[in-house]
């Protein structure tokens, strides 16, 4: 049976790579990756590596990779059609027996969910302007929210009755289920009624705009204070992130990750238009991911108090695992950044923004205020710590100057700072050192045959690569590389299905284009991705390739035409063929000299 895109891509989000692979392959942290040794060929030092950010598997050695239905199929030697039902099986997917069918049915209940929950929205808005709504106008006036921000965000207010939405909605024609399955309304005694009863209601948009549930805020103290929509056929509460379809369009390759809705309103108002919140539950890899692809840079800016603190550990530690270049914000006096930002303005608060610090400097703070006291055992503790912190920081560079810092304002010498430091970096396998076995690099030379077959075909599948990990740099490739431009084998296909993503979903990643590919195919592109695809400037990197591309295809252009001369006997042909020439060499010059340049 040929299943969907959509519910394979299911399978493959819903089984996260590492728990998976852990199953098989005892694991331990390097860096951004985890390592172990690999299953697939005999070796006594590691390299075999999971990218949980990317969700992709990878062996230097051996150089397999793919995602997690590659992983399965190797292991297990599975087909693909058995590797989808054994990780459906383990998510608890049911896959549909006529697949047809099963994926109709849904998407369609997904259009009619999306459709009721516009008008549910519709009507909320509209109770904000009767009677009925004065009070929670008033409230959101006093949290100094605009007229025009309240329709920007939709924002509503739930009456206070048991079932004014759900007669509204009958009365159109919906059926209790759908209210039901869209979790507006539930059942009880005494039959069907509201969820939202009472509250401020903010709309939640997925990235393209289309709202897929609901949260709703208390007026005084009651509690909980915040209800959500239950999670939908159409709401998962940690795939979304709060503000993402507006942040996306931002000029800005910042997001500013913040805790609460209103933290997101309030300095989307204040002109800060790249503020979006995971929806209070814990920060999820889903929404890392989602960060990472539409940011260059984020900054965690939580609340001030000690769950604030603590969720911008764990949030730390997943966006990390992304590879996100990440800074964080301290808002100074206990505050989030809705009181900041009301009470000090937009650029105070643009002050922090720039001010926010490095992860390093973040972890040193923190190392700081463990341990405040002035007595030598103190500092001793303290610069242990920092010692601690120093050795699993990466760049040796920025580890280096730091250390001269510390040295100097805690009058220690740099050689005693420096040797704790090496200490703790020597120690492999303490399982948070940098990565410095050699093992894991051997095999890090580029594929000369097997499907990458030549210069041009690695280049492009470079370029879709450096694409896939960064969606940012569609526009610019759109205009100069259609996906029709793409030859080599691997990268025909990985092209044409990743310009369509892009295209028509704003995101896609690596790990789902390699559901469409066989394991040697996805291999080539993930070996790709693993070792060449991380580049310090992606902008500079796809001038380069194009260039590259360009130039070997003149090449090629030139060899075919000077073929085609040395056989021409025909004088007006010829000189056809010459002019040709003059044109591509010519063409090849201007390429060498901007490369210069
Ligand atoms: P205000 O108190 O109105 O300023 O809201 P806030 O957005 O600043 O909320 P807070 O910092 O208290 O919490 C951050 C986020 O966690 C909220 O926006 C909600 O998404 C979520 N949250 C807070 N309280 C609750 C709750 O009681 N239940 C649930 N489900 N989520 C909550
Ligand atoms: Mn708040």
């Amino acid at each position: 049976m040929i299943y969907s895109e959509d519910l394979i891509e299911e399978v493959r989000v819903r089984n996260d790579i590492l728990g998976v692979v852990s199953g098989y392959v005892r694991l331990q942290r390097q860096g951004r990756r985890m390592v172990g040794l690999c299953p697939f060929h005999s070796e006594k030092t590691p390299s075999f590596s999971v990218d949980a950010g990317k969700q992709v598997f990878y062996c230097f050695g051996c150089q397999k990779g793919g995602n997690v239905f590659h992983f399965i199929m190797g292991i297990e030697n599975l087909e693909f059609p058995d590797a989808l039902k054994q990780l459906a099986d383990r998510a608890g997917i049911t896959l549909p027996e006529s697949e047809d069918d099963g994926e109709r049915e849904r998407s369609k209940l997904k259009k009619e969910i999306t459709a009721l929950n516009r008008e549910a929205a519709r009507f909320f808005f509209s109770c904000l302007s009767k009677p009925e709504g004065r009070n929670a106008q008033q409230y959101l006036a006093g949290r100094g929210l605009q007229e025009k921000t309240l329709r920007v965000f939709g924002l509503g207010y739930a009456p206070d009755s048991w079932d004014a939405l759900c007669r509204h909605l009958q009365e159109k024609g919906t059926p209790s289920w759908l209210l039901e399955t869209a979790g507006l309304a539930a059942s009880g005694g005494n039959g069907l009624y509201d969820r939202f009863r009472n509250r401020i209601m903010f709309p939640i948009f997925d990235i393209r705009g289309n709202i897929v549930g609901f949260g709703g805020r208390v007026m005084d103290d009651s509690q909980p204070k915040y209800l959500n929509s239950p999670d939908t056929p159409l709401f998962s509460k940690n795939r979304e992130l709060y503000g993402m379809n507006f942040a996306r369009l931002s000029s800005s390759k910042q997001l500013v990750m913040v805790e609460g809705y209103m933290d997101v309103i309030s300095l989307h108002q204040a002109g800060v238009d790249t503020a979006v919140a995971s929806l209070g539950t814990a920060f999820t890899q889903h929404q890392a991911w989602m960060l990472k692809k539409y940011a260059e840079e984020v900054i965690m800016a939580y609340d001030a108090d000690p769950a604030g603190q603590n969720a911008t550990l764990r949030g730390m530690e997943i966006l990390e695992g992304t590879g996100s270049p990440i800074r964080i914000l301290q808002i100074p006096d206990g505050k989030d950044p809705d009181e900041y930002v009301r009470k000090h303005g937009v650029e105070q608060f643009r002050t922090l923004l720039d001010t926010a610090l490095s992860l390093l400097e973040f972890r040193l703070l923190l190392q700081k205020r463990a341990h405040p006291g002035e007595d030598v055992e103190d500092r001793v503790h303290l610069l242990n710590g920092m010692a601690d912190v120093l050795a699993t920081h990466e760049n040796a560079i920025e580890r280096e100057m730091t250390m001269a810092g510390i040295a100097g304002e805690y009058k220690v010498s740099m050689e005693s700072l420096k040797t704790e430091v090496d200490k703790r970096l020597r120690k492999v396998g303490n399982g948070k050192g940098p990565i410095r076995t050699s093992g894991i690099m051997q095999g890090n030379r580029s594929v000369t045959d097997g499907p990458v077959r030549n210069r041009y075909d690695e280049s492009e599948l470079l370029l879709l690569c450096l694409l896939g990990n960064e969606n940012r740099l569609f526009e610019e490739l759109l205009l100069r590389r259609p996906a029709t431009a793409y030859r080599g084998n691997i990268s025909r296909v990985v092209a044409a299905k990743l310009y369509e993503r892009l295209q028509n979903r704003h995101e896609a990643s690596l790990a789902e284009l390699a559901n469409d590919l066989p394991p040697d195919a996805a291999s080539a592109m993930i070996h790709m991705a693993e070792t060449r695809g991380t580049v310090d400037n992606a902008d500079k990197a796809i001038q380069d390739l194009l260039r590259r591309l360009e130039r070997i295809a003149l090449e090629d252009e030139k060899q075919w035409i000077l073929e085609s001369i040395r056989s021409e006997k025909d004088e007006v042909k010829l000189r056809e063929l010459g002019v040709e020439l003059n044109r591509v060499i010519s063409r090849m010059s201007e390429i060498q000299m901007v490369a210069s340049i």
